[in-house]
């Protein structure tokens, strides 16, 4: 795994994020992300649309549904949460909420360029760890930066599973459940038979196999089952399902119309990208 190419795609995901001032029925709003991005990045971005479109609405239905969860998490009364591998994600800014505190971990790359980029608009970055999360501890990290880790958090790895070997997710898991009393932690993840060459819909293997052409960028990890997680970990499942449906829950009844098509996808293609909710109590 080479997490400066992992870095690269986050500028990737904020130039999908940009474009969503130029669909007809935009579903969020992120006024920053155009200042991250080039040509080079939009054209990357438009080149995952073109592999099919069902993939930049999946990009666009996990933004919905992250920021639906936050939203959520800080109404039910979360004072603290994490963005592991934050890349440009501007949820802090956005959400802006009296008393909770926001916390970025990313490559010392990534958080550096986003800092200076935001410096030149006037805007500060929230606390953050700048390292390769599997090769610290980064409970011990975000206590240094004022985490406080025996009051709950929510922990939202957007991006993130796929691009990391499965023996190193799981010894991060056990990581953060050993040094945070509680937390929950929400992320996006494949089916592992994307990887394997078993998923049953082989076209959508090659529309993976498309994307990390695109992203230049391997994955390495899926799962077919989330007891994989709860088998070698502290963690607990609590919700899961594909992004897409998913998405579609939160996103307003006027603007379903725009995602009908996906209805004639077979649900390979709608199960190929995937979110689970998991809870250390
Ligand atoms: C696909 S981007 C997603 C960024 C952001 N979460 C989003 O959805 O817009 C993945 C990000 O995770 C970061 N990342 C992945 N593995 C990492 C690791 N081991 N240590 C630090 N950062 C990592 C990358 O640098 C990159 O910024």
């Amino acid at each position: 795994m080479n997490i400066n190419e992992v870095g690269a795609t986050a500028l990737i995901i904020a130039a999908l994020r940009s474009q969503e001032d130029e669909v007809d029925q935009p579903l969020f709003s992120d006024p920053y992300s155009h200042w991250f991005v080039n040509e080079e990045f939009l054209e990357k971005a438009r080149q995952l649309r073109e592999i099919h479109p069902g993939i930049g609405d999946m990009v666009r239905f996990r933004t919905v549904m992250f920021n639906s969860i936050l939203a959520k998490s800080i109404r039910d009364g979360i004072k603290q949460v994490v963005a592991i591998g934050s890349g440009l994600d501007m949820r802090p800014q956005i959400v802006k909420s009296d008393g909770v505190s926001f916390f970025e971990v990313d490559q010392p790359g990534v958080l550096d360029f986003k800092r200076s980029v935001l410096s030149q608009h006037g805007i500060d970055v929230p606390a953050s760890v700048a390292c390769n999360y599997l090769e610290v501890s980064l409970p011990e990290r975000l206590a240094e930066v004022g985490f406080n880790r025996s009051e709950s958090s929510l922990m939202i790895w957007e991006g993130n599973t796929m691009y990391l070997p499965k023996n190193l997710i799981f010894k991060f898991l056990n990581q953060i459940c050993d040094g945070i009393e509680k937390f929950d932690l929400t992320f996006d993840y494949i089916p592992h038979g994307l990887l394997d060459g078993t998923y049953e819909h082989k076209e959508v293997i090659e529309y993976c196999d498309n994307v990390q052409k695109v992203v230049n960028a391997k994955f390495y990890s899926g799962f077919d089952d989330l007891r994989e997680i709860e088998d070698n970990t502290a963690l607990k499942v609590w919700a899961s399902g594909n992004v897409l449906d998913i998405g579609k829950q939160y996103v307003d009844e006027g603007k379903q119309e725009a995602f009908r098509y996906l209805e004639d996808e077979p649900s390979a293609f709608i199960s190929a990208y995937r979110f689970a909710h998991v809870k250390k109590a």
